[in-house]
């Protein structure tokens, strides 16, 4: 009836332009710094989603608005101590993740990164986080097979010496062979070795389904709609080799003790089969691209020419303590650290909501139910007092004691509290087995063919990856170094 009659039609829209731009200047956000467009609509944080920029974008707010930034109607961005602590850290597992994490179930099942609520969460949490801990990582039947996977790195990128190799693709088959076999080891891939493993991997890795899974989580129904004319342009995601892998690995009985599987094919936790099989294939997403693009940025870095002298100094630690453990060398931890400080995997905001009653955060009255977070790339940058010339890589700033308790609060590329990373040990010393076993034999150098907009930063979900994803870089024999440089 209203359709039929423009005058009246007009007056509604007309009513309910009012009404809305009365809530959003009358919102409680409203007198949070930030641009004056984010009272009204959230388009531009969307637009630059889209064009997998928003971490930048959110950085680019904060240097111009300070620590605290309202980024649309009802979303607010810390990069502040007291913004991580209380969202993140309060109540031991901080606030409850919003239902952007739906876009993370798997097989239609809630995985321990994909459960909104602390309950469901620490019940998951409860079962898989052992196999996880700093303890069972260094058992040596776990770490055996992480520094078997790095030989067989260092043989691959041994064909190709003096030439140019892409360390993309190798560096994400280790990061997949090294989290299978965390995962389900007797059973996990060699696709550093097997071409037939190395899909799987690139299956789960060149993956374009950004776009589409935005649109899926914005608008649901009109992904309905138009989802076929939109997987011309970008493609749901769709693993199956990934999916073949898991499912027939976690039908198998006899897994090596230290594995996830082991653990969760226990009675006592009554876990289904599809229910492993989506923790696994989580884990298995969450420790290829995390580690993989973690190494590939930090690589990249030291193989500049103005961070030769990392080489340099990476080397002399490596090659004068050969008996050290990998994780009691300060130099590689600096060297680390700030590759994660530089480049985090995950740079990106890690929604929460605001619980009921609305919380003080960093001294701003956030009502219930906005949606708030911090982002790494931020909380690494935006003080200058903790991380002086924060554009600089610097490992040598990890060696002072002058400030350290201030890094390692600030430091953010884990996330922090009950719903941090659960993989870290694990990814540190995946990352620290490789760099001990490359820098002792090569010098890295880029490939001419490479360019800086090839290693720009693009976000995915939640993920970062070089633009390019490719990064090609020479590997040079520190035996035969004038031959080749
Ligand atoms: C350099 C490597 C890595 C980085 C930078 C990283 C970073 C992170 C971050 C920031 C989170 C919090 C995400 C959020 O709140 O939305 C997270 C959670 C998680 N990560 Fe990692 N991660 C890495 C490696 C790994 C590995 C190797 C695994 C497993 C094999 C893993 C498994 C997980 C899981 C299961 C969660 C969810 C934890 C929970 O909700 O309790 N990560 N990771």
């Amino acid at each position: 009836m209203l359709l039929l009659n423009p005058p009246l039609l007009a007056a509604a829209c007309f009513i309910i332009a009012i009404l809305y731009v009365y809530r959003c200047v009358t919102s409680p956000l409203r007198s949070l710094p930030g641009p004056r467009t984010s009272l009204f609509s959230s388009w531009v944080l969307k637009y630059r989603e889209f064009r997998a920029d928003r971490t930048r974008y959110v950085h680019h707010l904060h240097q111009r608005y300070g620590l605290v930034v309202r980024i649309a109607p009802n979303e607010v961005s810390f990069a502040s101590l007291e913004g991580v602590k209380e969202i993140y850290g309060s109540g031991g597992s901080g606030y409850d993740k919003t239902e952007f994490y739906n876009l993370f179930t798997v097989y239609g099942r809630r995985t321990m990164f994909s459960t909104l609520n602390k309950e469901d969460h620490a019940r998951r949490k409860r079962v898989l986080a052992d196999r996880y801990a700093n303890s069972n990582i260094l058992k040596s039947n776990s770490l055996d097979g992480i520094r078997e996977r790095s030989r067989r790195f260092v043989e691959r990128c041994s064909r190709h010496v003096g030439g140019g190799v892409d360390l993309f693709i190798c560096l994400h088959d280790y990061a997949f062979d090294c989290v299978t076999h965390h995962l389900f080891h007797p059973y996990g891939s060699d696709s550093l070795r097997d071409p037939k493993d190395e899909e799987i991997m690139k299956q789960v890795t060149f993956d374009d389904s950004l776009q589409n899974r935005l649109v899926q989580y914005y608008n649901p129904t009109l992904h309905g709609i138009i989802g076929s004319v939109l997987s011309l342009f970008s493609k749901p995601r769709q693993t199956p080799l990934a999916d073949d892998l898991v499912i027939s690995a976690t039908a198998k009985t006899g897994p090596a003790q230290f594995t996830l599987l082991s653990r969760m094919q226990d009675k006592n936790y009554n876990m289904t089969q599809i229910d492993m099989a989506a923790e696994c294939l989580d884990h298995m997403a969450a420790g290829i691209d995390t580690t993989g693009d973690a190494l590939c940025f930090l690589m990249w870095q030291i193989s500049q020419p103005g961070s030769l002298h990392v080489q340099e100094r990476l080397r002399e630690e490596l090659l004068t303590n050969p008996e050290s453990s990998f994780d009691k060398l300060p130099y590689l931890d600096a060297v680390v650290s700030e590759g994660l400080r530089c480049f985090p995997a995950i740079p990106m905001s890690l929604p929460r909501y605001v619980p009921p009653g609305g919380r003080t955060i960093d001294g701003y009255f956030i009502p219930e139910g906005t949606i708030v977070s911090c982002q790494a790339y931020s909380a690494h940058r935006i003080d200058e007092a903790v991380f002086p010339q924060p554009d600089t890589f610097n490992p040598d700033r990890w060696l002072q004691e002058a400030g350290e308790l201030d890094r390692k609060r600030l430091f953010f590329a884990f996330a922090s509290g009950g719903r941090g990373c659960v993989g870290k040990h694990l990814a540190l010393a995946e990352m620290k087995i490789l760099l001990r076993d490359v820098y002792s034999r090569f010098v890295t150098v880029p490939d001419s063919s490479m360019t800086a907009e090839d290693m720009e930063m693009s976000d995915q979900l939640i993920s970062s990856q070089p633009r390019g994803t490719k990064c090609l870089l020479r590997l040079v024999p520190l035996d035969g170094r004038e031959r080749y440089l």
